[in-house]
This record gives C-alpha cells, sequence and structure tokens, in this order.
C-alpha cells in the first residue's frame, strides 16, 4: 500500500478536524471527505463554539480533560498567530453565575481555562438574582470562518472534498481502505446507532458590538457568547426534538432571558434566528469497528456523538481517532507484507 486511501464522512467541526489530523500524523494517506453538506450548512455552523466541556457522564473525566487540554492548547496558538482572525479564534473573558452555590465549586476543567478564579462581590452587583460565580478566559471558534479557514488547510494538504450523502458505508470500500465515520446525527440513520438522540438548540445571532464579555447561567441553558462579528444568545435543549424550524415563542422567551442576564440586549438589532440537533450520546464514540460482509472486511474509525460539547473537544478527539487510523494502516500493511511472503 504506497498510499493508503483513507474516506472521512461528515464535514462538521468533527470530520474537517479528523481529515487534518489525518493528513498531519499519516501524511502518505490520501484523505478524501464526502459529506451531503459543507459549511454554512452543518450543525456546527449553529453552534457558539465556545471551549466550555459539556461532561459526557459515560466518558472516564480523565479522557474528556485530556480532550479539551489538547483542543484548548491547539486553538490557543492559533489565536497567538497571524492566522487568529481569518480562523475566526479569539480569547473571550466573563462570567458564569449560579442562583445558588453548585456542587462542585471546581469544574475539571478549571486548570486549563485562564485565569479561574470566584467572582468578586463587585463583579455579582451585576447580578442581582444570582449568589456566586465563576470568572475566566477562554476561547471562541466563529463559524462559518473556522469551518472555512479547516476545509482550506485540508485543500493545500491535496485533500478532495466531495459533496454527497454517503447512504452505505460498503458504497466506500472497493475505493478506500479505511472509513471515517464523522456523520454527527447522521450515524443515527445511516444503519442506526440507538444510543445517538438529537438535543435541539435554537440560539440568535444578534448586532450588539458593545457586548465584550460572556455571560453563562450555570444552568447551561441562557448564555450571552460575543464573537467576532455577532453575539450568540441562548438557548434551548428540548431532547428528541427533530424540529429545524425555528419557533417563535423560544425566540422571545431567549430574548426576555438574555435581556435579564444583560439589559443591554434590549437595543441588539439585527436578530437571526438558528436552529441545530446536538448529536447526543452518553459517551463521545472514539472506536475502531472492523465490518465484515460476505469475507470482505472494512475498518471503519467512527468519532461522532460530541453531544453539546464538540468544539470543546473536537481537536483531542481527532487527534485519537488520527492514531486509530493510523493503527489500522499498520495492521493492513501488515497483513499485505505477510501475503507476500
Ligand atoms: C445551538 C447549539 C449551540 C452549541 N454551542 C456549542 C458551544 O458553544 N460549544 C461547543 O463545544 N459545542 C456547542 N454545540 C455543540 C456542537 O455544535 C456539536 O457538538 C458539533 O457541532 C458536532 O459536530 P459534528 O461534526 O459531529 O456534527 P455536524 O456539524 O452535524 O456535522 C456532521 C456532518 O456529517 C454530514 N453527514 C451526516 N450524515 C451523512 C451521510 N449519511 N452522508 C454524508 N454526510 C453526512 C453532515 O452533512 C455534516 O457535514 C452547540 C450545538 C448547538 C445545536
Ligand atoms: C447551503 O444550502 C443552501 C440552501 O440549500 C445552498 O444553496 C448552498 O449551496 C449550500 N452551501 C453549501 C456550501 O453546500
Ligand atoms: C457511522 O456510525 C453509525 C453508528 O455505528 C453506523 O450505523 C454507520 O454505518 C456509520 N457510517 C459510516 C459512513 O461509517
Ligand atoms: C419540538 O420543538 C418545537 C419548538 O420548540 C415545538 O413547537 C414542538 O412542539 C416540539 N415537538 C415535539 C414533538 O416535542
Amino acid at each position: 500500500m504506497a498510499s493508503p486511501k483513507v474516506a472521512v464522512v461528515g464535514a462538521g467541526v468533527i470530520g474537517l478536524s479528523t481529515a487534518l489530523c489525518i493528513t498531519e500524523i499519516c501524511p502518505s494517506c490520501s484523505v478524501t471527505v464526502f459529506s451531503d453538506q459543507f459549511s454554512p450548512n452543518t450543525t456546527s455552523d449553529v453552534a457558539a463554539g465556545m471551549l466550555i466541556p459539556h461532561t459526557y457522564p459515560d466518558t472516564p473525566i480523565h479522557r474528556q480533560k485530556q480532550w479539551f487540554k489538547e483542543t484548548f492548547t491547539y486553538l490557543f496558538a492559533i489565536s497567538n498567530s497571524a492566522e487568529a482572525s481569518e480562523a475566526g479564534i479569539h480569547l473571550v473573558s466573563g462570567w458564569q453565575v449560579f442562583k445558588s452555590t453548585p456542587k462542585e465549586e471546581l469544574p475539571f476543567w478549571s486548570d486549563i481555562v485562564l485565569g479561574f478564579r470566584p467572582m468578586s462581590e463587585a463583579e455579582l452587583q451585576k447580578f442581582p438574582q444570582h449568589r456566586f460565580g465563576q470568572a475566566f478566559t477562554t476561547l471562541k471558534c466563529d463559524c462559518p470562518p473556522y469551518l472555512l479557514w479547516l476545509e482550506k488547510r485540508l485543500k493545500a494538504t491535496g485533500t478532495q472534498m466531495y459533496t454527497r450523502k454517503v447512504s452505505d458505508l460498503w458504497e466506500l470500500q472497493s475505493e478506500y481502505d479505511i472509513v471515517v465515520n464523522c456523520t454527527g446525527m447522521g450515524a443515527q440513520q445511516l444503519v442506526g446507532d440507538k444510543q445517538l438522540f438529537p438535543v435541539r438548540g435554537q440560539v440568535l445571532k444578534v448586532h450588539a458590538p458593545w457586548v465584550k464579555q460572556f455571560i453563562r447561567d450555570g444552568d447551561g441553558l441562557t448564555y450571552i457568547y460575543p464573537g467576532i462579528h455577532k453575539v450568540t444568545l441562548g438557548g434551548t435543549r428540548e431532547k428528541g426534538n427533530w424540529s429545524l424550524s425555528p419557533d417563535a415563542y423560544t425566540t422571545r422567551d431567549i430574548f426576555d432571558r438574555c435581556c435579564s442576564l444583560e439589559p443591554s440586549l434590549q437595543a441588539a438589532q439585527d436578530i437571526k434566528v438558528k436552529v441545530g440537533l446536538r448529536p447526543s450520546r452518553q459517551c463521545v464514540r472514539v472506536q475502531t469497528e472492523v465490518l465484515s460482509q460476505g469475507g470482505v472486511k472494512l475498518p471503519v474509525v467512527h468519532n461522532y456523538g460530541h453531544g453539546a460539547g464538540g468544539f470543546s473537544v473536537h481537536r483531542g478527539t481527532a487527534k485519537e481517532a488520527a492514531h486509530l487510523v493510523e493503527a489500522c494502516i499498520s495492521a493492513l500493511q501488515g497483513s499485505s507484507s505477510r501475503a507476500k511472503l
């Protein structure tokens, strides 16, 4: 196998970053991305892209922490480079506020974000309904810019990208040695991972350039995340709901909740509504599976199920998936050289 051929299915933040990691870890691989949607039409384009981890109940905390740390380190370096503006990566400071003191005063990621500390009394005066808060600085990935930057980096490595819906992964078997599954919610439809479910999220993207600090209610439901051009106001978490249409009542409710945290948002302009389905699971699936049909084998590396926190861990899971691809290639090369002997 001179140049192992790898097909990556999916072009959200997970598919694109996994494809990029494969080109870095395995430069001899020829990588092709297939996806039925590209930016700006993916779930990843709807997200705020804030690096505040979601906790996956069935993934060990040390593994989640490692994924977050790798992602933070990678994006921090981009934010400190000349690429920052084009890649849409920037630092943002702000507050996470609680109506009552949370069980865990120190989340597992508190030593990875910058300057994590309890809020002062003076800061808490801004939030009369909240009694406790944490201040820190984290990173935000603006989309579409970050996805377009990943696509550009991929094209520079010679990666081909095609718009195509893959209805059965065996379609790719005749041409590719390995298939990488980064289809997000699409993984459920494809053959049916029953553990995967949608969590509908509706957000508003508004023009309010005076808002510079993020504010997140500790319940995770209401948040204000300033990006380079727009401020994202959220949100909702509707488990099992597949509707991609904006709901007018919800729009009003989100706006009111955000104004009660940040009254100056009353003057926000140009309100756009977006809906996305978070591909949720009790644990993220980063795993190799060797499929077999009539004696023919096809190694598949899965990387999906990132739910509410895909941006926060994407680089870490992409690297892990790329190492699994590398291991599959060694196994294939081992078996083909044995076949020659
Ligand atoms: C409102 C909202 C706000 C969010 N905010 C944040 C946040 O602030 N921070 C954070 O970390 N996370 C956030 N998230 C979560 C984040 O958006 C997801 O975890 C992440 O986008 C998942 O990325 P993905 O690449 O797996 O999925 P997607 O972006 O959905 O990409 C899946 C890709 O697979 C393709 N595909 C699917 N099926 C097929 C098929 N059969 N054939 C070919 N292609 C296929 C799709 O076209 C798409 O390109 C938010 C999500 C929502 C909805
Ligand atoms: C996104 O969707 C719109 C509407 O369906 C379509 O016109 C556009 O070409 C799509 N963009 C990409 C990059 O696929
Ligand atoms: C992706 O994973 C799901 C869940 O295991 C599976 O049903 C589907 O066939 C996979 N798709 C691809 C393209 O590998
Ligand atoms: C899905 O969400 C929409 C918008 O919030 C709501 O109008 C609809 O009733 C929900 N559907 C189901 C089946 O819960």
